[in-house]
């Protein structure tokens, strides 16, 4: 597997692919690679015919400092899975290699259409400007025919079909299920950052979450939402940020069941002070 970590050898290596008429499967990454990147890389390398994958913990898109410094890193033992999944070429450049120095202090700028005053984007100010931001600029140095998400950030995922869309990259986005240990704890880099104790206490959210699809319809929006909150907080060490039940494709609240055909209930939740997301379909 070739490791790259200069934007123009990664330049070099793409031109050449696709001289040969090579496709190219994308998997963008922060690293700290878990079996739910895994799928998304093998998925990648048999629906093309190179998979390229990057690992970049991305400054631009943490809003908060130590958040940023605890991101589980691990280059090593990245490259090595990325190599047995059957990838071609890994992207690990550093910030100074990604961005100007202008481009690191300066808000970059998008229309989001809304999507982005709701939920992560609402607790985590300025996150979404920076992941479109480190994502658009991917895209234009790797050209992918196919770009791989999972759809654990299921707002990240919505964001980044506006993007592809109003962008005009060309560019298809393929959207992967979550990805859920046997306990149904979702598979997350910050999984790695919880003690054995929170692992167990976290398997709660996906507990709950399940649950609440067994009478989500026979009760109301704000009734199911209120018990979700509730039934995740009475564990000690459990703390909802938000519980958001929106259409799936606006990310607006819905108040009835009968305002949308497809809702999707959208959680984060510190356990500890380890931030953890995960998210339901109800319709
Ligand atoms: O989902 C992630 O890991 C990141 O937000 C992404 C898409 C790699 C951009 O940094």
């Amino acid at each position: 597997m070739n490791l790259f970590t200069e934007r123009l050898a990664l330049r070099q290596y793409v031109e050449g692919l696709k001289k040969e008429g090579e496709t190219i499967g994308f998997v963008p990454t922060m690293g700290a690679l878990h079996e739910g990147h895994l799928q998304l890389v093998r998925r990648a390398v048999s629906e093309n015919d190179v998979c390229i994958v990057s690992v970049f913990v991305n400054p631009t898109q943490f809003n908060d400092k130590g958040d940023l410094e605890r991101y589980p890193r691990n280059i090593k033992a990245d490259a090595a899975l990325l190599e047995q999944a059957g990838c071609a070429a890994a992207f690990a450049p550093s910030p100074e290699e990604m961005y100007s120095a202008e481009e690191m202090n300066r808000t970059f700028e998008f229309d989001f259409g809304g999507l982005d005053t709701v939920m992560e984007g609402k607790y985590r100010p300025g996150h979404f400007n920076g992941v479109v931001q480190v994502v658009s600029k991917l895209f234009s140095l790797v050209t992918p025919d196919r770009a791989y998400f999972g759809e654990k950030d299921f707002q990240q995922l919505a964001i980044i079909r506006r993007m592809v869309r109003l962008m005009g990259f060309g560019v298809e986005i393929v959207g992967c299920p979550i990805v859920r240990e046997e306990s149904g704890l979702a598979l997350s880099s910050r999984n790695a950052l919880l003690t054995p104790e929170q692992k167990k206490l976290a398997v709660n959210i996906s507990a709950v979450l399940k649950e609440s699809t067994q009478f989500a319809l026979e009760t109301s929006v704000r009734e199911l939402h209120d018990a979700v909150i509730a039934a995740i907080n009475r564990h000690d060490g459990l703390q909802v940020e938000y519980f958001s039940i929106v259409d799936g494709d606006t990310l607006q609240e819905i108040n009835r069941w009968d305002e949308s055909d497809y809702v999707v209930g959208c959680i984060t939740v510190y356990c500890g002070k380890i931030r953890l997301i995960d998210n339901i379909r109800y319709k």
